[in-house]
Formats: C-alpha cells, sequence, structure tokens
C-alpha cells in the first residue's frame, strides 16, 4: 500500500456502528432488562432464562413504553379446569393496554397486523469487541450512570446489540 492509499484509507468516513455493547454478560442477570438508549431509540434488552432478546420500546398500538411492561409466559387451555404454562412463549405486556408481544416474533395475538420490533442481541467475548471497536463497528452506550461508558475488557463477555432489524431470531 503506497503513502496515499494508506492516508485516503484512513481519511474514509467511517460508517456510524450499528452494534453497541450494552452490560457486561453478569450484569443483566436472568429475569432481568435493562432499557437503554442506541442510535437515538430506547430498546429493551431481556435475559429470559439465560437467553437475551431486544425489543424497540415503543408500542406498534399507541406508541406506549412496551419495555417498562411485565414479562409473562403463555397459558394455554383446551377447556374447563385444563390450564397449563407454555414456558418456551414469552411475552412483553405493554403497560399502557395490556396487550402483549411475543418477545421472540414482536407478533401479537391482540392485532396480528401490529408487530413490536425485535431486534438482535447475542453474547461475544471482550477480545471480538476490542477488535471491532478498532474497526468501528461496534460502538459503547453508556451504563447505568448516564456519564459512564461501559468499560471492555477481554477477560468478560458482553451482551451486545444490533439496531438491524432481526427476523424473530435471538441469541444467548
Ligand atoms: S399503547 Fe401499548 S397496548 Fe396500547
Amino acid at each position: 500500500m503506497t503513502a496515499a492509499e494508506a492516508r485516503s484509507a484512513t481519511d474514509a468516513p467511517r460508517r456510524r456502528p450499528h452494534r453497541f455493547v450494552v452490560a457486561k454478560v453478569d450484569e443483566i442477570p436472568p429475569g432481568e432488562r435493562r432499557i437503554v438508549e442506541a442510535g437515538g431509540r430506547e430498546i429493551g434488552v431481556y435475559n429470559i432464562k439465560g437467553r437475551f432478546y431486544a425489543m424497540l420500546n415503543r408500542c406498534p398500538h399507541l406508541a406506549g413504553p412496551l419495555c417498562e411492561g411485565q414479562v409473562v409466559n403463555a397459558v394455554e387451555s383446551s377447556g374447563p379446569g385444563d390450564v397449563r404454562l407454555e414456558e418456551s412463549r414469552t411475552y412483553v405486556t405493554c403497560p399502557w393496554h395490556n396487550w402483549e408481544f411475543d418477545v421472540e416474533t414482536g407478533r401479537s395475538y391482540w392485532n396480528p397486523r401490529l408487530r413490536a420490533r425485535p431486534l438482535p442481541v447475542g453474547v461475544e467475548g471482550g477480545a471480538e469487541i476490542e477488535a471491532a471497536m478498532e474497526r468501528g463497528e461496534v460502538d459503547r452506550i453508556p451504563g447505568p450512570y448516564r456519564a459512564e461508558m461501559i468499560p471492555v475488557s477481554i477477560e468478560s463477555d458482553y451482551v451486545v446489540l444490533s439496531l438491524r432489524p432481526a427476523r424473530g431470531g435471538t441469541s444467548s
């Protein structure tokens, strides 16, 4: 690479990252959620039985703060006296009108035409993140204390959120 090529490579405008470090994995234990701001949007990041999920904090019904609501499982019944908790299906309940949205797909049985917006989120190692940060592919968002950025070290695993739309998938 010539000096001119190297200079133009470093002068090239960097694309804004679409992936963000949310927290160390153990900072969002099972059953907990954290609402973060990334790319100008509020997003709820959930740990549900060790798997991470993320959803835009905006209800598709009337724009309520969806991620401030409860997390519940589906209940199934074939008739009177038969009630089963379906633990494999989990819903976020909007606090405004109690519509429930599937945490994986964003679908609601209240209105199948409206969908909440799930986002991809997963766990990555610190070394991998450091390398991606150097390439400008990953950014950090403020921690629980607004002015504090999440420090990244290679010894830890981190929850990483992507703002590119999910196809209903997640990872743990
Ligand atoms: S605004 Fe969420 S259910 Fe109405």
